[in-house]
């Protein structure tokens, strides 16, 4: 098969976490006698520092053109860097949020899975860890309050910033479709995520929801109210299968999501479109303050890139073989220094790429 991937390097310890995950899908290729044609493009402060702009519409058009878009990440720091001192419109996130809505990648999926192996990392108590956990959040990304209309005015001499959250009845039957889809295939429970109780929006993601979960009957829906579920994912995060929320409960809820875990190194995501294609990229950030010192964790990239094969190019027996090998990897006890613990032994990045080439 012949599989033709944008790559997104980005900034900070991006270039270096999407060179070990090109690593191992160009040993994958060879093995399972596949062709991959890597095209490379600029987002974010890359761009900034190229072209001005952290997207271009040449780079978007590249991306369209290819199969499927991996990414590093983007971004740096906000203190100090200065594409931070340029307007909000010009600066990396933007060249983010550009690229999700041109290619309507209206589906974000984040799993949250505590690995046997690094249980000892999840900071909660061992008896609420001891059960496990292994959850994959929702989240709509193309609507709501990240893409409403937002303007700062003064009134009576006063500064006044509005956004708008909006969101229309098919944005939320099309995310909520795709929620029970995969739910369907995993352990058939959808908790939907919302603030019914004050929002209007979310009154109308639940009215929505409920009908689509008629199409559903073998999957079981709940619905929580978004605070609670701040506090559920930390007392009990075994009760969840499936979360399905709007675009900023999904940014929050998902961080705190991938900290309960304890490893955020170690975890994948995919945005997807109503097609197979999608951009897959770490839950992490671009870790300016680590970056260049070949120290970064490329697992959560490497295993982007094994949901990139099972989703885009349905490559199952493929991925599964990049998901052994890091759970190899995993066994014979090496570790980068985010997940590091006593006893094992710590690699860096590069090394890390090796490591899990040798197990393909
Ligand atoms: C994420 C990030 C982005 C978001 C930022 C960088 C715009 O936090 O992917 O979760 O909020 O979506
Ligand atoms: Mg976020």
């Amino acid at each position: 098969m012949k599989l033709n991937i944008c790559c997104i390097p980005g900034d900070g310890i991006g270039p270096e976490i999407v060179k070990e995950a090109k690593k191992v899908l160009n040993k994958v290729a060879e093995k399972y006698g596949h062709e991959m044609n890597f095209t490379d493009i600029l987002m974010g402060g890359a761009s900034i520092d190229v072209h001005g702009v952290p997207l271009t519409d040449e780079a978007i058009a590249t991306a369209k053109a290819s199969d499927a878009v991996l990414m590093g990440s983007i971004g740096g720091d906000t203190n100090t860097s200065p594409w931070y001192k340029l307007e909000p419109s010009l600066r990396p996130e933007a060249g983010l949020l550009k690229i999700r809505k041109s290619l309507n990648l209206f589906a974000n999926l984040r799993p949250a899975v505590l690995y046997p192996q690094l249980s000892g990392a999840c900071p909660l108590k061992e008896e609420i860890s001891a059960k496990g956990f292994d959850m994959l959040i929702m989240r709509e990304l193309t609507g709501g309050l990240y893409f409403g209309e937002r303007k700062t005015i003064e009134e009576n001499g006063m500064l006044k910033a509005i956004d708008t959250l909006t969101y229309t009845e098919e944005e939320i039957r099309r995310i909520a479709i795709k929620g029970f889809e995969i739910a369907r295939k995993r352990r058939q429970k959808v908790t939907s995520v919302d603030k019914a109780n004050v929002l209007d929006s979310s009154r109308l993601w639940r009215k929505v929801v409920n009908e689509v979960a008629k199409d559903y009957p073998d999957v079981a829906l709940e619905h929580m109210l978004v605070d609670n579920c701040a506090m559920q994912l930390v007392k009990d995060p075994a009760q969840f299968d499936v979360i399905l929320t709007e675009n900023m409960f999904g940014d929050i809820l998902s961080d705190e999501a991938s900290m309960v875990t304890g490893s955020i190194g170690m975890l994948s995501s995919a945005s997807l479109n109503d097609s197979k294609f999608g951009l897959y990229e770490p839950s992490h950030g671009s870790a300016p303050d680590i970056a260049g010192k070949d120290i970064a964790n490329p697992i959560a990239t490497v295993l982007s890139a094994a949901m990139m094969l099972r989703f885009t190019f349905d490559l199952d027996e493929e991925a599964t073989a990049i998901e052994k090998a890091v759970e190899a990897v995993l066994d014979k006890n090496y570790r980068t220094c985010d997940i590091m613990s006593a006893g094992c032994t710590q690699v860096g990045c590069s090394q890390m790429g090796d490591l899990l080439t040798a197990e393909i």
